[in-house]
């Protein structure tokens, strides 16, 4: 039997102390082809192979792909067994490493227990309310002059909020204005992110992982040089500056190489979930102009609408609580178009779950689009209806049916950020233009959805 304790050193393969076949034989399951196992079928449609495993053998299978079993536990019980981890079975460094640990190691998600819990409550210090209320500034100037600059007419929006959001993170993340250095940034910064999905895992000459490894290679001398200048001469408001100078429980500062990898880790941890959820609202808006009326007004009873110059008035920070449509709506995108629709973990030793033994050093992933979609939660559950999170309906449903953001010692860092930007976004657009679908797009659903044609919308000026 395969056996990992919990603060055995990680393993320098992620497939070591794997269970056998033997070892699993007594969970329901398929392996697929020799060698790619289901990969490419579950590639092809993963919402539609989750949905035919579980019909076919129940909410605890086993699964082969990329290159090895995966036991997946589905259910709004199974999130909060594995998520809540109360009895610290589950590694979410173990979970990832084998996805993010070349170009993002020792991020917070790849980290755990004790180590990880000081350098969160560490970390914390960033999204604290003076910093939060410095964001919120640097946001509104930013997407009031982007959104501006857009105009009237047709246009792609996921490039566009993409894009913006680079640019915001150069500001509110970094501390940098827009223009050049921000420019080679955010050029080495996507180069990381593309990398780390990439089929080629070597950085052989002229692949992605090799211009991932490269950009990893510019961010760490930047931020690392940076690191020492903010210490020595102060920084400013934004993120970095406050990791920077973040310091654990006995006051003393985290080591430069560590503020550096989380650095780095909360940029992509950031980038691709916002641009996808703020994408999947304003698709879903332009679907439904009723509800997309509905925010407007509540917006400009918020911020008093239209100012002397002309323009929409900023949404100050201490109102960001007040757009509560907004925020229900904000919250229907995120569970019908979850950006991390599945998580993974593994096991650090045998535990039992929906009548099986599972054993040590398993793979196991929970899946929140499943459940963001499962009747015994949701009524029409693939309908838009923001109403699904009024108070009431929130307080009859099980806690973990709703998991966008996690849940657990490894819950989003950066969640308020994250409602704080789409609601800037939204009090900046909406009450400039009225937004209407050009083409329903098609989503590629993984690893983290986007629509493939962009989001064809068109936007007209109110
Ligand atoms: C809508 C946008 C976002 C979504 C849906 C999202 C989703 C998630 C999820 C599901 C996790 C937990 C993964 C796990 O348990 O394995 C996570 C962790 C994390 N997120 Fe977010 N995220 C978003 C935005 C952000 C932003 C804006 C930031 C930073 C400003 C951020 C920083 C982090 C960090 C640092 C972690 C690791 C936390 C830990 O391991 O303790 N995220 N996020």
């Amino acid at each position: 039997m395969a056996t990992l304790a919990a603060h055995d050193p990680i393993p320098t393969h992620w497939t070591e102390g794997n269970p056998t076949d033997d070892e699993l034989a007594h969970i329901p399951g398929e392996g697929g082809w020799p060698v790619v196992g289901n990969t490419f079928k579950m590639l092809k449609d993963p919402h539609a192979f989750t949905r035919h495993m579980v019909d076919t053998y129940g909410r605890v299978y086993k699964n082969k792909a990329f290159g090895g079993w995966n036991i997946a536990l589905i259910g709004a019980d199974a999130n909060e067994l594995v998520l809540f981890d109360r009895n610290k079975n589950f590694s979410s460094e173990q979970g990832w490493g084998p996805v993010l640990d070349q170009l993002f190691p020792r991020g917070l998600m790849l980290i755990d227990f004790d180590h990880h819990r000081a350098d969160r409550r560490a970390l914390s210090i960033a999204f604290k309310p003076g910093p939060m209320r410095h964001y919120s500034g640097s946001l509104n100037r930013g997407i009031a002059k982007k959104v501006e600059d857009w105009g009237e007419g047709k246009m792609q929006f996921y490039p566009a909020i993409k894009t913006l959001t680079l640019d915001l993170a150069a500001d509110s993340f970094i501390g940098i204005e827009w223009g050049p250095e921000a420019d080679k940034i955010n050029t080495a910064f996507i180069d990381m992110v593309q990398a780390s999905v990439a089929p080629v895992r070597k950085p052989l000459p002229f692949t992605q992982m090799k211009r991932g490894v490269d950009g990893r290679k510019f961010l760490v001398d930047f931020f690392t040089a940076e690191t020492h200048r903010r210490r020595a001469e102060g920084g400013g408001q934004d993120m970095f500056s406050q990791f920077a100078t973040a310091e654990y429980e006995d006051g003393s500062l985290m080591p430069v190489d560590e503020v550096v990898d989380h650095m780095n880790f909360l940029m992509m941890a950031a980038h691709d979930t916002i641009t996808s959820s703020a994408t999947s609202l304003i698709w879903l808006l332009a679907k439904h102009p009723e509800w997309q009326e509905k925010l407007r007004q509540e917006i400009e009873s918020v911020t008093g609408g239209v100012g002397s110059d002309g323009r929409p008035r900023d949404l100050a920070y201490e109102d960001m609580g007040k757009l509560e449509l907004t925020e229900m709506a904000f919250k229907e995108a995120l569970r019908m178009v979850p950006p991390v629709p599945s998580t993974p973990r593994r096991a650090l030793r045998e535990f039992e779950y929906g009548g099986y033994r599972i054993p040590a050093g398993s793979h196991v992933g929970i899946n929140a689009f499943f459940v963001h979609h499962e009747e015994e939660h949701w009524e029409n559950p693939w309908e838009f209806d923001p109403n699904h999170f009024t108070p009431d309906a929130v307080k009859a449903r099980h806690k973990y049916a709703w998991v966008p953001f996690g849940g657990g010692a490894h819950m989003c860092l950066g969640l308020h950020f994250a409602y704080m930007q789409v609601k800037i976004l939204m009090a900046q657009l909406l009450p400039r233009y009225e937004i209407a679908l050009e083409q329903e797009p098609d989503w590629q659903p993984w690893p983290i959805p986007k629509p493939r044609d962009g989001l064809k919308i068109s936007l007209r000026r109110i």
